[in-house]
């Protein structure tokens, strides 16, 4: 299994995404600083692992504090989250395992719980964060490999798999829920420009996995549709708003369409913890804009030339519209979303 990061009694440890496929190399974090800096140079990156590796970061300062009370603790406690909250603005797992980690420390504190016991508890919290992540992934699998084709082409953006999770994935995970279930799944994956999450990182550990794995130019989708190659799109999301838009990876939005007018299902895998049901829609959820660097220069190389302008938008909204389905560890939405996010948000609580 691939390990994206793991705590150890040193620290918490990544697997360098910033280097594979050709390297696989393993970073340690000793401080909740270089956590940060972990998650904002995407050594580690994808919605899910962002959120535990912030909890783990909380969970490393916290161990590491030089307070002598839990009381004395709270100032450098609120720093450290601020700090962590502060790396990428989209992935809303982030916020989540920081509020959940906030949640926790503050009822600790009303019961006047020891310095020694907060740092065991926040350190449980994470460890917990982490298994219930691959529980989700495997259950989001289940679920998603009905819809999955028999057999045939399925087209995924980004990498939403075990890199961008703590194991398994989300629409990888499907992919291998389906696999393991005896489908016949050849994958198309998105080179996913500038970052390259495709061609590097789902084509990498889809290998690994012995799944038939093809990479496609970004801009090959529609061709590769209309000569019916592609049965099924899956892709992860960074966030979900209260009426079903999706946020995930720049380039997203231009597969759901062209995946409606080839009338091909485009769906949506992501843990509960991606929907954000305090933003009402995708208009109000706040995309990252990344260093022109990522789009200026290959592995050190320049590509354009000097000065001209560059947008680098990390994400980008596909309206609830395209949306198929939304897959998750509760199980399936339908449209209408705002509708069906509530009825499983009530009965699953
Ligand atoms: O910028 P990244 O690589 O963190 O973006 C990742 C994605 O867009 C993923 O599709 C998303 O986080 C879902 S990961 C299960």
């Amino acid at each position: 299994m691939i390990l994206t990061l793991e705590w150890t009694s040193e620290g918490v440890r990544f697997i360098d995404q910033t280097k594979l496929p050709l390297e696989e190399t393993y970073v340690l974090a000793t401080s909740y600083q270089q956590v940060a800096d972990i998650i904002v140079t995407m050594v580690v990156r994808g919605a899910p692992a962002i959120g535990v590796s912030a909890a783990m970061g909380i969970a490393l300062g916290a161990k590491q504090t030089k307070a002598a009370t839990t009381e004395e603790f709270v100032p450098e406690f609120e720093q450290i989250c601020s700090l962590l909250a502060g790396t990428r603005p989209t992935a809303v797992n982030l916020f989540w395992a920081i509020d959940r980690m906030k949640a926790l420390f503050a009822e600790l504190r009303t019961q006047g719980t020891s310095l020694a016991e907060v740092q065991q508890a926040l350190l449980a919290d994470a460890l917990a964060m982490y298994d219930e992540d691959i529980a989700a992934c495997k259950a989001m699998g289940a679920y998603g490999a009905e819809l999955m084709p028999d057999e045939g082409g399925v087209l995924t953006h980004c990498n939403a798999g075990a890199l961008a999770t703590c194991g398994y994935g989300t629409a990888l995970g499907v992919i291998r829920g389906a696999v393991e279930r005896g489908k016949q799944i050849h994958v198309y994956a998105d080179e996913t420009r500038p970052f390259l999450q495709g061609a590097r990182l789902t084509a990498w550990e889809l290998m690994a996995d012995g799944i038939p794995t093809t990479v496609l130019c970004d801009n090959m989708a529609a061709s590769m549709m209309r000569q019916g190659r592609i049965q099924a799109v899956v892709v992860g999301a960074d966030r979900i708003a209260a009426n079903g838009d999706v946020a995930n990876k720049i380039g997203t939005y231009s597969v759901a369409i062209l995946a409606k007018e080839h009338g091909i299902p485009f769906y949506v895998a992501a843990p509960w913890s991606t929907i954000d049901r305090a933003t009402a829609t995708g208009d109000a959820i706040p995309i990252e804009e990344r260093n022109a660097v990522e789009v200026t220069h290959h592995g050190g190389k320049q590509l354009t030339p000097h000065g001209v302008g560059i947008c680098n938008p990390a994400f980008d909204v596909t309206p609830a519209k395209y949306v198929t389905a939304i897959i998750t560890e509760r199980g399936v939405l339908r449209a209408p979303y705002s509708e069906s996010l509530e009825t499983m948000e009530m009965a699953t609580r």
